[in-house]
């Protein structure tokens, strides 16, 4: 029977779209549809393949057996260590990976984005939340929960049904693009995807370049542990989201919105997907939005697994089909940006405030900040706290108002040791540190950075040695080899860790391993190529600003005070 050729897609930036094409109808990236995807995109089959191999879930030989695996990043880690092991046992998978009546191969897992509800595991295709903390079998799917909000909120109040469609036609009727652009830009709104980048530049500097096309592009790839606040817009707010970029596109004279999102959020994907249609039948997306005179359309891409494809120009060779690897700058993608085009890139969160700014005013939002900080922010809480979840709070509010009063302080009436920022990207910092504000400009007097607001916290019978150690996995893992200090650093770190939390009767190590660390950490913050290798430096540098006792224990008397390392699930 001759096979079925791959249907083309609609709209720009096909590789990701005839890739995911082509596991559906093979089951793995076959030979024949490594030349179909060649020829589409008019490329060489070997760069085709180099390009696809680099995801995380896209398998080269056909199998019959399910993919089955538990998450291997630090939160899930830290929660349930033991859940790998108790899944193989459930599903009675051997050394070699597979279940004894065949079924299941084991598949290991970086962080899918359910650290509220850990232990996450993975089944075909489909990533669920554990149960008793615990890997659920049989999984079940659930939505994400709502972000829980407390007072004035410029996201919360819009998710859930069409009102930001409304702000959008007002708008596109009575203010011009350059008044979009001031509302942004007087709002104070910072970019919430990690760098924390005024939106308002940025959109201008898209407005100011000249083309004739131009993109907008929604970075929902949400790969960072400890990090899941973009799942409940996306699940929840679709129509939200759809508006805020249709107002970028609008102000930075752009007719096309790309929406990246990452492989592991399929129910966003579905939602997404219908929340475009309807907004095509109903005229909200289209030739003419509303009947103002003004073109845009939205274009969903899945990724297909791998961190790094959040860095933003990773992002846009990811699109254009090219080996994911992060790009020099200059130039920035403001002014070449997807497939050389002047290209507004922005995270989920960021173009879902724009509604609310757009119908409320600038100084409305930057009155709901703290200080000087402007707006709400979207915090994500997880590992060790009563009630892990999304929070949209004030800009600056603290640690402990986070952690104690909205997330039901710590589990089983234990005390705070340390709590990360930025998922985990952005240092780990001691209980001292809990009246810190979290916002774009505190973090740094104690050697943190906010980057995506994801908190992680640990308490007194946790390990931050061990913890590290699972966070430069996670970073080892997902470098994407490009530059050495990343490539290499990442690989030594977790070496030295492994070894600092490895089995008890190992021999203390005399040499000042504290200088290596440094050195290792500090040639990635200089000389890497994106922002992975200097947040996994960070981590270690902030391991021993705070908890360097901690370390040495581990270091030089091969003594884990926590009593945590060198057991059985380590
Ligand atoms: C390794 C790495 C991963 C990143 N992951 C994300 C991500 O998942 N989502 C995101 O919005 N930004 C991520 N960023 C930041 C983006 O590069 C970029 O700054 C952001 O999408 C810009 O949008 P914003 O200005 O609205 O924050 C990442 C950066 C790095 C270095
Ligand atoms: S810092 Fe790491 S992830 Fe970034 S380009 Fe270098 S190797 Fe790749």
């Amino acid at each position: 029977m001759a096979t079925k050729r791959l249907a083309p897609p609609a709209g720009p930036a096909l590789f990701l779209e005839l890739l995911h094409g082509a596991l559906a109808r093979d089951g793995y990236l076959s030979p024949g549809a490594t030349q179909e995807i060649a020829e589409a995109l008019e490329a060489s089959p070997a760069d085709v393949y180099s390009a696809a191999t680099f995801y995380h879930y896209v398998p080269t030989q056909p199998d019959p057996a399910l993919p089955v695996g538990v998450c291997e990043g630090p939160v899930c880690r830290l929660t349930c260590p033991q859940a790998d092991r108790l899944l193989r046992q459930r599903l009675d998978i051997g050394a070699d990976g597979r279940s004894t009546d065949g079924r299941y191969r084991y598949l290991g897992l970086p962080c899918p984005g359910l650290c509220d509800r850990a232990p996450a595991l993975f089944l075909d295709g489909r990533f669920y939340a554990g149960r008793d903390g615990a890997p659920a079998w049989p999984p079940e799917d659930a939505p994400a929960p709502l972000p829980e909000a407390s007072g004035e909120s410029a996201i919360s109040p819009l998710l859930g049904g069409e009102r930001a469609y409304d702000v959008l036609k007002e708008a596109l009727g009575s203010l011009t693009p350059e008044q979009v652009i001031a509302a942004v830009s007087q709002s104070g709104l910072l970019g919430r995807g990690g760098a924390g980048f005024p939106a308002g530049r940025k959109w201008e500097a898209v407005r100011s370049a000249p083309a004739e096309t131009k993109y907008v592009v929604c970075n929902a790839d949400e790969g960072e542990p400890g990090t899941f606040k973009d799942r409940s817009v996306l699940e929840h707010g679709a129509e939200l989201l759809i508006a805020g970029m249709a107002l970028a596109g609008y102000a930075v004279g752009a007719g096309v919105g790309i929406i990246y999102l990452r492989y592991e959020y399929p129910r966003a994907l579905d939602a997404l997907r219908a929340a475009i249609e309807r907004a095509e039948a109903r005229g909200v997306l289209g030739e003419d939005v509303a009947g103002k005179g003004f073109s845009f359309r939205v274009y969903l891409r899945r990724g297909a697994g791998a961190y790094v494809c959040g860095e933003e120009t990773s992002l846009l060779n990811s699109l254009e089909g090219k080996r994911p690897w992060p790009r020099d700058r200059p130039p920035f993608p403001t002014t070449h940006g997807l497939f050389g085009a002047p290209t507004l890139v922005n995270n989920v969160e960021t173009l879902a405030a724009v509604p609310a700014i757009v119908e409320r005013g600038a100084d409305w939002f930057r009155s709901l900040g703290r200080g000087e900080s402007a707006g709400t922010k979207l915090y994500s809480v997880s590992g060790r706290v009563r009630r892990p979840g999304a929070y949209e709070l004030p800009l600056g509010v603290t640690a402990r108002e986070l952690v104690f009063e909205r997330a039901g302080g710590i589990v089983e009436g234990r005390a705070l040791k340390a709590f990360t920022l930025g998922g985990v990207s952005g240092g780990l910092l001691p209980a001292t540190a809990a009246d810190l504000p979290l916002d774009y400009d505190s973090p740094p007097s104690e050697g943190g950075v906010l980057g995506s607001g994801g908190v992680v916290v640990l308490h007194d019978g946790d390990c931050t040695v061990r913890f590290a150690r699972d966070c430069m996995r996670f970073f080892e893992t997902e470098s994407c080899g490009k530059c050495y200090p990343c490539r290499v650093g990442t690989v030594r770190l977790r070496e030295l860790l492994d070894e600092a939390t490895g089995p008890a009767e190992r021999s203390p190590v005399a040499e000042d391993v504290a200088a290596r660390y440094r050195e290792i950490s500090e040639v990635m913050r200089l000389g890497s190529a994106c922002g992975l290798g200097p947040s996994a430096g960070l981590l270690v540098s902030s391991l021993f600003r705070h908890f360097r006792d901690e370390v040495e224990e581990h270091v030089l008397h091969g003594r884990c005070p926590a009593g945590v390392c060198g057991g059985s699930d380590a």
